[in-house]
C-alpha cells in the first residue's frame, strides 16, 4: 500500500488568483523529478446536476433561499467526497480550489448573517479535512482591478468585506487543529507561486513520511 496523498485547499476572496495559482502548482508538482501524482479539483464543481443549479444561482438566472443554496454547495462537496478519498488513498495529492471554508464564509456573511455561523458549518461536518489550507489574501484595490470582477452574485465590495471577516474567524477557530498558511496574493504571480509550492512540498513530505489517517471536518 503506498502512503496516501496530501489534501491541500486554496481559499480566498474572489479574484485573489487562486485559479491561476492552482494550475501553476499542479504543473510544477507533476513536472518535478520524480513527478508527484496530483489531481486538481474545484468547488463549486459546476459540471454535475447540483453544480448546474449552483451555476444558475451564481449567474443570477435562478433564485433560492440562503439555506437552500448553502445545502447545495455542501451537497456538491459530498457528491465528490468518495472519489476524493479514493484518490488520496491511491497516493495522489489533491489540490483543491475552494472547499467548505468558502461555504461557511460566503453564506454566513450574507444578509447580516441570517444563516448563523454554526448552522453554516453543520452540513460539511464529516467531510475529509485538508492537511493544509492556503489562504490567499488580496487587497480590495487589487481584487477590483482583476478581470471580470463583479460578474457574479457575490462580487460586491460590501459582501466581500463581510466574507473576509468570516474567513478570519474560521482561521482563528482552526488554529489549534492545523494552522492555515496565509499567503499575500497582492505580490507577483511568481512570488506567490514560490511560497505556495514551498508550503505544499513541505506538507506533501510530512504526509508521505507519516502516512496519517485522513481526518474529518
Ligand atoms: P468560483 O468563482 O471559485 O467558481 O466560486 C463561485 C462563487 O461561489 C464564489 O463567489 C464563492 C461562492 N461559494 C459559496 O458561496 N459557497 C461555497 O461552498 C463555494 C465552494 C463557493
Amino acid at each position: 500500500m503506498p502512503a496516501r496523498g496530501a489534501f491541500v485547499v486554496l481559499e480566498g476572496l474572489d479574484r485573489c488568483g487562486k485559479t491561476t495559482q492552482l494550475s501553476l502548482l499542479r504543473s510544477s508538482l507533476s513536472s518535478s523529478s520524480p513527478p508527484t501524482p496530483v489531481k486538481a479539483l474545484n468547488f463549486p464543481d459546476r459540471t454535475t446536476p447540483i453544480g448546474t443549479m449552483i451555476n444558475s444561482y451564481l449567474k443570477t438566472a435562478a433564485d433560492m433561499s440562503d439555506n437552500a443554496i448553502h445545502l447545495l454547495f455542501s451537497s456538491n462537496r459530498w457528491e465528490a467526497a468518495p472519489a476524493l478519498l479514493e484518490t488520496l488513498r491511491e497516493g495522489t495529492t489533491v489540490v483543491c480550489d475552494r472547499y467548505a471554508f468558502s461555504g461557511v464564509a460566503f453564506t454566513a456573511a450574507k444578509n447580516n448573517g441570517t444563516c448563523g455561523y454554526d448552522w453554516c458549518k453543520g452540513p460539511d461536518v464529516g467531510l475529509p479535512r485538508p492537511d493544509l489550507v492556503l489562504f490567499l489574501t488580496v487587497s480590495e484595490s487589487v481584487q477590483e482591478k482583476r478581470g471580470d470582477y463583479g460578474g457574479e452574485r457575490y462580487e460586491t465590495r460590501e459582501l466581500q468585506r463581510s466574507v473576509r471577516g468570516v474567513f478570519d474567524r474560521l482561521r482563528a477557530d482552526d488554529e489549534g487543529e492545523r494552522p492555515w498558511k496565509v499567503v499575500d496574493a497582492d505580490r507577483s504571480v511568481e512570488e506567490v507561486a514560490r511560497d505556495i509550492e514551498e508550503a505544499v512540498r513541505e506538507v506533501e513530505e510530512r504526509v508521505r513520511g507519516e502516512n496519517p489517517p485522513i481526518a474529518k471536518l
